[in-house]
């Protein structure tokens, strides 16, 4: 039995051994810091055979050991070191491995996790983060290019809109100064003549005046300049007031407008700026519609939302025309003709009612076509 002095010295002196060779581990391992893991492990499993080597070493100094039992001991330890590295080595060739995995899925177009059981704990929860991060940035990626092709589609509006402006505006105005011009030379005398010129000029300075009214409210819409003053009304006062509004285009054109509305359905609204919306779905309406036919306008709560209906009997809008006639300039074949509307109509409607959080879609029905306005119903 060994005296317990003895065994404190020991302890004292293995420890001592063991600190020195721990000390020069841990500056290696500070030199080795950028290296590869399984180097590092290499070096710790080194360092703790050798460690054990030395405090046997010093205590074979002490005496305590004869030559026998250290050769014994020196045997044991250094296999069981060999193993025990080799083992080190192993680990340190599983961790570059898995690094190599997580490495290669990151630089994959789209990162996939590698299933957890290919990865440590730390390396699984690494994968992880990556997922959950490339998830976020996808959704901004998303959002971004969202923002960017509806910024590319404004901005096509714009261009439209300025080519529509040089050639909508001046073809009538050049018509207005030839007119102006033969008045004032005398050119055109006889009183009939002078007096058609006369009704020409103003019915063109009124559509003129129109248009360039429907370009400033088109421009304050697109803007994001629009100021609603909203108040609750009832689907069925702005109904009346449309299809009241309608009434002289409709006599004149010999077609009937008639309004279906439930009492009682409120939405709140800036009602002149909505009136305008609907009034032109009704012109439009209108004027696609032969005479002796009919414009339907509806309202009624559908999913939880107020729904305007305006159905016509124009005999429905070409398919491929479908998605493009709420653009700024659209303009169907038909309506291409001089004196023809300027293609702002329903952009403007558009703009109006996505201002209120409302929609607005058209689709063929029956013996024509069919917008649909939906709002929120205020409670
Ligand atoms: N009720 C409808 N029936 C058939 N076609 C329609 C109807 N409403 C619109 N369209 C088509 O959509 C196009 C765009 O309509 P929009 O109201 O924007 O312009 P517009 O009526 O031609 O001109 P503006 O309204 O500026 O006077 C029209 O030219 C027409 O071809
Ligand atoms: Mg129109």
């Amino acid at each position: 039995m060994i005296p317990f002095e003895d065994l404190l010295w020991v302890v004292f002196y293995a420890a001592l051994a063991a600190l020195v060779v721990a000390a020069v581990a841990l500056g290696l391992l500070y030199g080795l810091r950028g290296r590869s893991v399984a180097t590092q492990l290499v070096v710790v499993g080194a360092a703790t055979v050798l460690a054990t080597i030395s405090g046997i070493v010093v205590i074979s100094f002490m005496m305590l050991l004869n030559e026998h039992d250290r050769s014994v001991v020196l045997a044991v330890v250094t296999s069981a070191g060999l193993v025990a590295m080799a083992v080190s080595v192993l680990l340190g060739r599983r961790l570059v491995a898995a690094n190599r995995v997580l490495v290669e899925a990151v630089r994959a177009d789209r990162f996939t996790p590698p299933p957890d059981a290919h990865l440590p704990a730390e390396l699984a929860e690494l994968s992880r983060e990556l997922a959950a991060a490339q998830d976020r940035l996808g959704a901004a990626y998303d959002r971004l290019a969202a923002a960017h092709e509806r910024e590319q589609a404004l901005e096509a509006s714009r261009r439209e809109l300025v080519a529509w402006v040089s050639h909508d505006l001046r073809t009538p105005l050049a018509g207005l100064r030839a007119m102006a011009e033969a008045l004032e030379d005398g050119v055109v005398a006889d009183q009939s003549t002078v007096q058609r010129y006369h009704e020409r000029i103003r019915v063109e300075v009124e559509r003129l005046t129109e248009m360039v009214d429907d370009l400033f409210e088109l421009s304050r819409i697109h803007a994001g300049a629009l100021r609603l003053s909203r108040r609750r009304v009832g689907l069925a006062d702005l109904v009346a007031e449309a299809v009241a509004g309608a009434e002289p285009l409709a006599r004149a054109k010999g077609v009937r407008v008639r309004g279906d509305v439930r009492e009682g359905l409120p939405v709140q609204v800036d009602t002149g700026e909505l009136g305008r919306a609907l009034r032109n779905l009704v012109v439009n309406a209108i004027r696609h519609t032969p005479s002796d036919g009919a414009v339907e306008i509806v309202g009624d709560v559908q999913d939880g939302e107020a729904r305007l209906t305006v159905a016509d009997a124009c005999g429905g809008i070409p398919e491929d025309d479908l998605p493009r006639v709420f653009d700024v300039a659209f303009r169907g074949e038909t309506a291409r003709t001089p004196g023809g509307g300027a293609g702002l109509g329903l952009a403007i409607a558009r703009g109006i009612v996505e201002a209120h959080a409302g929609k607005i879609g058209v689709a063929n029905v029956g013996p024509g076509c069919r917008f649909e306005v939906r709002l929120p119903l205020h409670t």
